[in-house]
């Protein structure tokens, strides 16, 4: 029988790519959405990619009764829990904002799953709670920390789905630790669209490809790194949508609790990404060299072996299909 997903958050950015993934994998899925980082035509979007209707809730997800009506109206089978702040600099500025909604999130969405009786829950985590790691690649089972208020929030949560499975063995986690995606869907109907100035790499590359911005400012080029600026484990969007399908899978079929990185295992610099988007727009695209951005780590990937040891997920794209990809997506929506 067809299973019934619930996607908080759904029409994000990894929220949209992980619905057509899993409509494509036979999963029905229902969105909900507060669209306060959004655009409100995603799902129509969404529909013209799956060529079926979509269902979404626009609220919060902290908004108890709405929850309850959601999982009174549809048989849901399981959820996957994208909806959170999610940028660090602000978070610095907020710090109550971000404890408010992504750990009183996931708390009221827990209450609401247990009253509903959905023991399974897939929970968006972030490489960010391996603090500042001091090897490389980063296995799981690395000692945890946080250096600023968004990551504290979210190791928090980790945290709270730990605590709450020990407790109570109906309930079955998988928590996905997502390392640096980028890229857009295959038909340029979706992808990252950030509604202020981007605060992540590839966005602002974007943005100055269209002209928006004048020059990339590459944030330190004096690290221990190969060309000196920070190496990160990008990974394009729909491999980490094919992440979520096979973990959540995995929840379903065994109802046991995992924890896995989803990245490629593979680290590229500041000026590779660069490079890799002028090859995507098909020129030079300027930079400016400044100084490093507090709080910034030198290198950030990931060992991908557990995700596919557990449930056989493998990233296959590489960072010139995630430029081109996320090229294609920002030139189509500038047109219109
Ligand atoms: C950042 C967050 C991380 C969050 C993730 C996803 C910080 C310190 N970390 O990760 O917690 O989970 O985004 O939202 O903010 N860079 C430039 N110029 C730019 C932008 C970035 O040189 O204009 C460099 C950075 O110094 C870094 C790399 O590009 O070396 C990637 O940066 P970014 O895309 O912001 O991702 P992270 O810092 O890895």
């Amino acid at each position: 029988m067809t299973k019934t997903v619930l996607l908080t958050g759904g029409a994000g950015y990894i929220g949209s790519h992980t619905f057509v993934a899993l409509r494509e994998a036979g999963y029905d899925a229902v969105l909900l959405d507060n669209f306060s980082n959004a655009r409100d035509d995603v799902p129509d979007r969404l529909e013209i990619i799956t060529e079926a209707p979509v269902t979404v809730y626009r609220g919060d997800v902290r908004d108890r009764a709405l929850l309850a009506r959601i999982f009174s109206e549809n048989n849901i089978d399981a959820v996957v829990h994208f909806a959170a702040l999610k940028a660090v600099g602000e978070s610095v500025e907020k710090p109550l904002d971000y404890i408010d909604i992504n750990v009183t999130g996931l708390t009221a969405l827990l209450h609401a799953m247990r009253e509903a009786g959905v023991f399974r829950l897939v929970f968006s985590s972030t490489a960010t709670v391996y603090g500042t790691p001091e090897i490389w690649p980063i296995p799981e089972d690395l000692p945890r920390s946080y250096t600023n208020p968004y990551a504290f929030t979210k190791l928090t949560c980790e945290q709270i789905l730990e605590q709450v499975a020990h407790a109570d063995p109906n309930w079955a986690f998988a928590t996905l630790r997502y390392f640096n995606p980028v890229g857009a869907h295959q038909s340029a109907l979706i992808g990252e669209d950030p509604q202020d100035i981007p605060n992540n790499l590839v966005p602002y590359i974007a943005e100055v490809a269209m002209g928006k911005r004048e020059a990339l400012r590459v944030f330190g080029n004096d690290y221990e790194t190969p060309d000196g600026t920070g190496l990160r484990d990008y990974i394009h969007v729909e491999d980490l949508a094919r992440g979520h399908v096979l973990s959540l899978t995995q929840l379903l079929t065994s109802g046991e609790s995992h924890v896995v990185n989803l990245g490629t295992g593979t680290g590229s610099s500041v000026m590779e990404m660069l490079a890799a988007y002028s090859r995507a727009v098909g020129r030079e695209l300027p930079y400016v060299n400044v100084p490093r951005r507090a709080g910034d780590v030198p290198v950030l990937v990931a060992d991908p072996a557990k995700a596919e040891a557990l449930f056989g997920f493998r990233a296959e794209k590489g960072i010139d299909e995630m430029c081109a990809s996320s090229w294609a997506f920002v030139s189509r929506r500038r047109n219109g």
